[in-house]
């Protein structure tokens, strides 16, 4: 008995030894669960969240609000960019291409520090000149960018204050850019050189024409007008370029301003509203702009300020005049600038106001009496020269 209680001792230590060794490793078998805690106190009932749909459809509706904008715009040759590829140069960028134009704060280049070259330019468009996606309301297509005066590059010393209302924010692309020789009009008689193929104000002098500024102001019998009618346009630019809408796509976004149709709509503001416009365009433009006659079979016309005044530079060897044609009818006019010129102050202005008129684009337009004064001065004073 002994002997088997020695065995069973030594054997049952070994199996204990071999469990605690067990129970070291392995948990025991789960207990009966614990009886049910106390419900914890109800959390407060949260504020609901804004929804941030709801004034996206102030402009995204049905209404198609945003694609009649953008069918006008996309006719415009602020969606065509056919100058787009400059911008990845620092010189262009700030007006032909929508980051340029932020980059630059909105400024002409040539009158700030911060301009640079864009390499993935993309035209000016919706957000070019509205904060666009900035409150998500409607607000954010009826504000506008930069909607103050712009800094002016050309001002040719004479202070310019030019509120344009909306049409502050057409300025700061659509003025003058710097240009070499800048012209001493104290001293008519010293000679320049060095002057470019593309001398002129750039195709950019709408808002200089309109406030008289930025020319080479000859004396001569011709008044200056002290005043522009054309600024009483309650939003500049605006008012004449965006004021109407036409079915064919002109006016509104698209701004362009199609001289043989719109002019009633266009001129509505004033002149009767509109009704006499269209006479007054042609009677002013055969006198003082015409290149050719369109009544009939075209003719070269030989008798408009503008054409005397081309036709007397390039008797002075300054332009080369190259006339397009069709079936032997005139088609287009160019005064194309020789190349190294050395010509003395008075050709040079008198060069320059041709261009400034030329590149502006309107005929006039911007300013009727101010661009007739120009061109009869300017007349004068190269006819004086023979
Ligand atoms: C001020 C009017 C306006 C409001 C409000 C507005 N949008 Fe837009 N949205 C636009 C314009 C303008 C465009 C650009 C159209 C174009 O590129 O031609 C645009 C474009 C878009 C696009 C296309 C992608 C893009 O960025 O070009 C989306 C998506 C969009 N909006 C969503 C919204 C949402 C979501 C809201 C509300 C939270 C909203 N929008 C509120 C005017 C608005
Ligand atoms: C201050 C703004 C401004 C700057 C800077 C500028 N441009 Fe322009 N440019 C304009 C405007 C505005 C027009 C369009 C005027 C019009 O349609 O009558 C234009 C028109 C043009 C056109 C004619 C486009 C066409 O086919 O009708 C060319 C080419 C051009 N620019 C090239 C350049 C180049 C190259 C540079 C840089 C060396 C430059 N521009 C810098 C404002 C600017
Ligand atoms: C070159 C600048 C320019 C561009 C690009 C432009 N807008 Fe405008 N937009 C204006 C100006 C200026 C006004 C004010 C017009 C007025 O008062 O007659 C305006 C007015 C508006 C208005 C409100 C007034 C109205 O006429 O109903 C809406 C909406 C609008 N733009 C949407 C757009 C959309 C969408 C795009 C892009 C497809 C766009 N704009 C591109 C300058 C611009
Ligand atoms: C960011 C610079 C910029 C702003 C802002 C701007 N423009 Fe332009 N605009 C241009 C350039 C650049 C062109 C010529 C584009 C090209 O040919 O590549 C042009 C072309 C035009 C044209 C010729 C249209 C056509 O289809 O023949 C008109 C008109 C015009 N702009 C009017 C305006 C008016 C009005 C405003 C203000 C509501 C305005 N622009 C604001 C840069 C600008
Ligand atoms: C009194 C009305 C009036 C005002 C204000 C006005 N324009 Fe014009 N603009 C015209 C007319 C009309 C033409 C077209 C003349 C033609 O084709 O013979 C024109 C032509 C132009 C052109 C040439 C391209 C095109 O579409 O024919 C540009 C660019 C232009 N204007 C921009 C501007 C800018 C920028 C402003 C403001 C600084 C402005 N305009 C102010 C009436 C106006
Ligand atoms: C804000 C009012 C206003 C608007 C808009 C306006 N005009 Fe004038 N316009 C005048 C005034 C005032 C004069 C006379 C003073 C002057 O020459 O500056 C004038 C002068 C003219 C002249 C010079 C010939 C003359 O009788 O002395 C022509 C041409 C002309 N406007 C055509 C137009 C055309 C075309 C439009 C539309 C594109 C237009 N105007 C829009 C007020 C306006």
């Amino acid at each position: 008995m002994k002997k088997v209680n020695v065995f069973y001792f030594v054997a049952s230590l070994f199996v204990a030894v071999m469990l605690i060794a067990a129970s070291c490793t392995k948990e025991g078998p789960a207990g009966p669960a614990g009886a049910d805690g106390k419900d914890g106190v109800d959390g407060v009932d949260g504020v609901d969240g804004v929804d941030g749909a709801t004034t996206c459809t102030e402009c995204h509706d049905a209404n198609q609000t945003i694609s009649m904008k953008q069918f006008q715009w996309e006719g415009s040759s602020h969606a065509a960019g056919n100058a787009l590829a400059r911008s990845s140069s620092s010189h262009c960028s700030s007006c032909h291409s929508h980051q340029g134009f932020v980059i630059s704060d909105g400024n002409n280049p040539e009158t700030v520090d911060t301009w640079e070259g864009v390499d993935d330019p993309i035209v000016i468009t919706c957000y070019t000149c509205h904060p666009i996606h900035t409150t998500y309301t409607a607000e954010d297509a009826v504000a506008l960018n930069y909607d103050e005066q712009p800094n002016w590059a050309v001002t040719h010393d004479k202070t310019v204050d030019m509120d344009l209302g909306k049409g502050n924010l057409c300025s700061h692309c659509h003025q003058s850019r710097t240009r070499n020789p800048v012209v001493d009009m104290n001293d008519l008689t010293a000679m320049y050189t060095g002057i470019s193929t593309h001398y002129g104000p750039h195709y950019s002098s709408q808002a200089n024409l309109m406030g008289a500024f930025g020319a080479y102001e000859f004396a001569g019998s011709a008044t200056y007008p002290t005043s522009n009618g054309h600024l009483g346009a309650e939003n500049g630019c605006v008012s004449c370029h965006m004021g109407y809408t036409t079915a064919n796509g002109t006016g509104g976004h698209n701004m362009h301003i199609d001289a043989g149709s719109d002019l009633e709509k266009a001129c509505a503001q004033c002149h009767s509203a509109g009704a006499g416009a269209e006479e007054k365009y042609l009677e002013y433009y055969h006198e003082v702009f015409a290149t050719i006659d369109h009544d009939g079979d075209p003719t070269l016309n030989t008798t408009s300020y503008y054409t005397r005044l081309g036709d007397l530079l390039t008797d002075f060897g300054v332009y080369t005049k190259v006339v397009d044609s069709v079936d032997g009818f005139p088609e287009a006019v160019h005064y194309n600038i020789n190349r190294d010129l050395e010509i003395n102050g008075t050709l040079t202005a008198a060069m320059f106001n041709h261009r400034y008129l030329y590149q502006d684009h309107s005929h006039g337009m911007h300013n009727p009496g101010y661009a007739e004064a120009l061109l009869k001065n300017s007349l004068e004073a190269v006819e004086a020269l023979k």
